[in-house]
């Protein structure tokens, strides 16, 4: 049975885990570090959602219809959280510390429902119903 995209998307999902960890750390130093780890949160998140949104979930919805649905709530999901990501910017922007701590603990909230769904139900369909295809959507997502 065929994992590569449960596997690497998942691991992807950590990555941008890690990014945001990393945003929440930057926030407590005296350096405003926050401004350099906002950007690679955003950068990371971005380049996930695209991946999904333009490669993935268009492939899955083709020949799996059962998935639409469900793709739909992703997307919508995605939706959510960008806002939240381009607030976060401006939140270094005006050095609130308060409010990037604040946007960063709701965006952890949503990223971890999302990610849990998108694991546990829509890659492991990817892997099933894409077999020929999914090596190859593993590749790009690896490809950072
Ligand atoms: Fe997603
Ligand atoms: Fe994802």
């Amino acid at each position: 049975m065929i994992t590569a995209i449960t596997d690497t998307f998942t691991d992807d999902h950590h990555r941008c885990d890690r990014l945001l960890a990393a945003a929440e750390a930057s926030a407590g130093g005296s350096d405003w570090s926050a401004i350099g780890a906002a950007a690679a949160l955003a950068t990371a998140m971005e380049r996930h959602f695209t991946l999904e949104e333009d490669i993935v979930f268009p492939a899955l919805a083709q020949v799996f219809f059962v998935a639409e649905n469900p793709i739909e709530i992703m997307c919508s999901e995605h939706a959510q959280m960008r806002p939240l990501v381009a607030d976060l910017g401006e939140a270094v922007g005006a050095r609130d510390k308060s409010a990037f701590l604040g946007i960063l603990e709701t965006l952890h909230f949503l990223v971890q429902q999302h990610n849990y769904n998108e694991e546990g139900i829509i890659y492991p369909m990817a892997d099933g119903a894409l077999p020929e295809r999914a090596v190859e959507m593993a590749a790009m997502i690896s490809d950072v």
